[in-house]
Parts: C-alpha cells; sequence; structure tokens
C-alpha cells in the first residue's frame, strides 16, 4: 500500500517536473526569432542594402541543386540576363548613339567580368557560409557561390518585377570594376 502511494507519488512528481519542462522546451522553439539561416538571410540583406518583399525568393536563390529541387539554377540564369539587360539599359541611356557593336563588346566585356569575379563577389559577401547545399556539396566551390551570387539578382528581379533594379543592386556590389564598362 505504502510502496504503491510512493510509487504514485514519484509519477506525480515526475509529471509536475516534466510537464513545466516540457512547457518550456516547446514555448522557446516557438518563440524563437529565427533559425540561423534566416539570421543569416537577414544579414546578407544588410550588405546588399536591399531588402526583400517576399524573403522566400532570397531563399531559393542561397539553395543549391544539391539540396533540393526547389533550387536556384533558374535564378541564377534570370540574374545573369538581368545585370546584362541593366547595362545595355543604362548604357543606351548615357548615348542612345552607341554603335550595337559597342554595345556587344560592353555586354560581353561585363559578361565576362562577372563570371570572372562572381566568386570572390560571392565570396566577399560570405555567401559560401549561407548557401544551402547536400552535405557532400562543397559550399565554397565556385560554381557553387557563382551560382547563388547570379541567383541573388534573379530573385531581387522577381522581387520587384524590374530588371534594372537586380542590376543597380549588381553594380552597388560591384561598383569598382563596373567604373570602366559604365564609362565608355
Ligand atoms: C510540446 O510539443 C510536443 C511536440 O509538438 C507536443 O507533443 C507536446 O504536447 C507539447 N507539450 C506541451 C506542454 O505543449
Ligand atoms: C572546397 O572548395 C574550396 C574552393 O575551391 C577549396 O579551397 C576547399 O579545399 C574545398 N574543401 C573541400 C573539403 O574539398
Amino acid at each position: 500500500m505504502s510502496y504503491l502511494r510512493q510509487v504514485i507519488r514519484s509519477l506525480l512528481l515526475a509529471f509536475v517536473l516534466y510537464s513545466p519542462l516540457q512547457a518550456q522546451a516547446n514555448t522557446s522553439v516557438s518563440s524563437r526569432p529565427t533559425s540561423p539561416f534566416s539570421i543569416a538571410l537577414q544579414t546578407l540583406q544588410n550588405q546588399i542594402q536591399y531588402t526583400f518583399q517576399d524573403v522566400e525568393l532570397l531563399r531559393r536563390a542561397m539553395t543549391h541543386a544539391s539540396y533540393s529541387g526547389e533550387n536556384n539554377r533558374a535564378l541564377s540564369v534570370l540574374g545573369e540576363k538581368a545585370v546584362e539587360g541593366s547595362v545595355s539599359l543604362q548604357l543606351l541611356r548615357k548615348n542612345i548613339d552607341m554603335s550595337p557593336k559597342d554595345l556587344n563588346q560592353a555586354i560581353a566585356e561585363l559578361s565576362s567580368n562577372v563570371v570572372a569575379s562572381c566568386a570572390a563577389d560571392g565570396e566577399r559577401l560570405g555567401l559560401q557560409k549561407i548557401v544551402r547545399v547536400s552535405p557532400k556539396t562543397n559550399s565554397s566551390a565556385p560554381a557553387v557561390v557563382c551560382g547563388a551570387f547570379r541567383a541573388m539578382f534573379g530573385a531581387i528581379a522577381i522581387d520587384t518585377s524590374n530588371l534594372d533594379s537586380a542590376g543597380k543592386v549588381f553594380f552597388g556590389i560591384h561598383g569598382q570594376g563596373m567604373g570602366k564598362a559604365m564609362a565608355m
């Protein structure tokens, strides 16, 4: 009898001790402001001085194909085109009489510039630490960093429904290298 009472008491005690812990754990999970990934996305937006209306787009831009089917591959293509289009727009706005040859050359120069520097630009922003990849994939590999870097501009283009705004953010990040192309 007393043994049973003791068992019940310890069960009650266990329950009393256990449930507040459980409640606390649940509270701390639900009230946790953001995951490390979300915090990294926030920091990235501060760095590039662009705040997404739909941060889901940036999430996707920072997701490599090895991690998920919902990845940044198409955004990366759009990002590259957006930057090229934005450069064309600004060059022609400055000089509507620019020859097609010069314009094509400026775009080609920019493209090789973007291709050559996307890994460095992306790394400078710390994208290798943000982009989500499968455990077997090296997130510092230039192709991974470049893909994420370009996809970021594709994401901005969609977020704003405007290719030029993506280009402007690009110039903000890559300002120095653009001087020559824009001066033409
Ligand atoms: C805590 O969360 C778990 C899993 O979601 C749930 O089963 C449990 O009932 C919750 N406990 C409390 C005290 O809310
Ligand atoms: C990942 O890639 C970077 C850049 O190419 C390289 O320096 C590094 O050694 C690689 N790490 C691993 C674990 O392969």
